[in-house]
């Protein structure tokens, strides 16, 4: 079968399928071959909460980008206690950083869309492939509801960019969905999402929202709406 039709088949077979069993699926067919990509966002939490529940030894990493919240590493930490796990991290080539901040300054993502994407290429892409060695899929926590540059994602994507298969378990959830998952399992979650940040990135380029406003609107808030993507998850 090629790959599209293997794509599209798995799309059709996971229609108004639970998340739980698209990973169920993924971790017993691909297992060291598949990890969660987590950034210790509500969704992330989920899903690792979902993941220990079946394999508790299936791969989770993050992208330390060395500019986290304190409350983000403190999770960390809190989530491998809770469920016996090892985040895996992934901290950012130092040479590469250095060469970046020594040049550019080491906010220079606040003077323009170029400089932002370079400190995301530096802090996020580059470890990013490295911690897709050995790796045929990986899991995210992306939701269509989460911005105007996710409207039209499936459950399952083939990667382009990465080689890779791309699995969104949550792609139809709800923030409401999210938050009963959190309260019912009592998953444990960042304390800024209590302080008005819905989504969590690197400290310097999140703030709080505003009652009303846009979930995303407290990342990169100096950008336009269609500009808020670190590269992360580009398109094919
Ligand atoms: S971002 O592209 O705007 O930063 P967002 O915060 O919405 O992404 O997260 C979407 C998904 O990208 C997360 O659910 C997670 O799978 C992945 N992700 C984002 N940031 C990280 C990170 N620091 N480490 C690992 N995965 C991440
Ligand atoms: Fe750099 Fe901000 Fe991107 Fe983090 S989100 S890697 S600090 S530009």
């Amino acid at each position: 079968m090629d790959r599209k039709n293997y794509i599209r088949k798995l799309n059709a077979r996971f229609e108004g399928v639970a998340p739980q069993e698209v990973l169920r699926y993924f971790l017993a067919e691909f297992g060291e071959r598949v990890a969660l990509s987590s950034s210790l966002g509500l969704e992330d939490q989920v899903l690792t909460d979902m993941i220990c529940a079946v394999d508790a030894k299936a791969r989770i990493f993050t992208l330390d980008t060395g500019r986290l919240f304190p409350e983000t590493y403190s999770l960390i930490d809190k989530t491998n206690m809770r469920y016996g796990i090892r985040i895996e991290l992934f901290f950012p080539d130092h040479t590469l950083v250095e060469k970046m901040t020594s040049t550019k300054g080491v906010n220079l993502f606040y003077e323009s869309i170029e400089q932002r994407r370079e400190c995301c290429r530096v802090r996020k892409l580059e470890p990013l492939g490295r911690a897709f060695k050995g790796l045929d899929a990986w899991i995210c926590g992306l939701r269509r509801e989460q911005s105007v540059t996710r409207r039209d994602m499936q459950t399952v994507e083939w990667d382009e960019g990465n080689a890779l298969i791309k699995v969104n378990p949550l792609i139809d959830w709800t923030e409401e969905q999210l938050r009963d998952y959190i309260k019912t399992n009592n998953v444990p979650y960042n304390v800024l999402h209590d302080k008005g940040f819905p989504s969590i990135g690197c400290q310097p380029c999140t703030r709080a929202v505003a009652q009303g406003e846009d979930v995303r609107a407290g990342r990169w808030w100096w950008e336009a709406p269609e500009h808020k993507e670190c590269g992360l998850h580009a398109r094919n």
